[in-house]
């Protein structure tokens, strides 16, 4: 928890740890159809998504309450289309309560700074679809340690995060997905 927010992160990675090819976009082979229906399902459920200035500007979405991580405002922006926040200028407490105030669920949806960022700060969950038979040679990586030969299972078992039982979602593809917990 981070105040009154409840923490979940949400990744779908490919065999070899990547979120998205190598010219930082998401491939139409690391999408299906019931990992985005749960990935939808959770940010219909979410106060706010937080998500870097990259994959706001790739995938538009103005129905959700949105904070983007972005070194471009001084701290925090109200756009027309979303909060922005710049972290070297205001801490996440305060992005939060500005963007959701009052608590709730917040939704981490990536990139690779970002899953970094809340690594340190946190997560309560974290949602970990694999498409193991998906490679994305120089695309991004899920984690930081990710780019030095972790798997995205090893960093959140290494904070010391307890992986529940994999449930497929996808069997021709064996996509499944896994929730990462944190100890309580
Ligand atoms: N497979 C998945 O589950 C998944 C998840 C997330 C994203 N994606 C895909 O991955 C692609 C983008 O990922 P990405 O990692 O390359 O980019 P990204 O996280 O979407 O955006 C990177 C930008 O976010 C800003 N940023 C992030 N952390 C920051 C910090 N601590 N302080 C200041 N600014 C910060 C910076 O913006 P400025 O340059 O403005 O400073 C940085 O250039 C998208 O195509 C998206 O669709 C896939």
């Amino acid at each position: 928890m981070i105040g009154p927010y409840e923490i979940h992160g949400h990744a779908i990675v490919s065999g070899d740890e990547r979120i998205a090819d190598s010219q930082a976009r998401m491939p139409r082979v690391l999408r299906f159809p019931a990992d985005q229906t749960q990935f939808n399902a959770a940010m219909d459920r979410a106060r706010v998504v937080v998500l870097g200035r990259v994959g706001h500007l790739n995938h538009p979405d103005e129905r959700r309450t949105r904070l983007v991580v972005s070194s471009a405002p001084a701290g925090l922006e109200r756009r027309a289309e979303a909060w922005w926040w710049n972290p070297a200028g205001v801490g996440v407490l305060e992005a939060l309560t500005a963007a959701a105030p009052g608590g709730g669920l917040v939704v981490v949806a990536g990139g690779k700074r970002v899953f970094d960022q809340f690594l340190d700060l946190g997560y309560d969950e974290f949602h970990l679809a694999r498409a193991p038979h998906v490679t994305l040679p120089g695309g991004v990586a899920c984690f930081s340690e990710c780019d030095r030969g972790k798997t995205a299972d090893e960093v959140l078992r290494g904070r010391g995060m307890i992986a529940g039982p994999a449930e497929v979602l996808d069997p021709a593809n064996e996509v499944t997905l896994t929730i990462f917990r944190a100890p309580r």
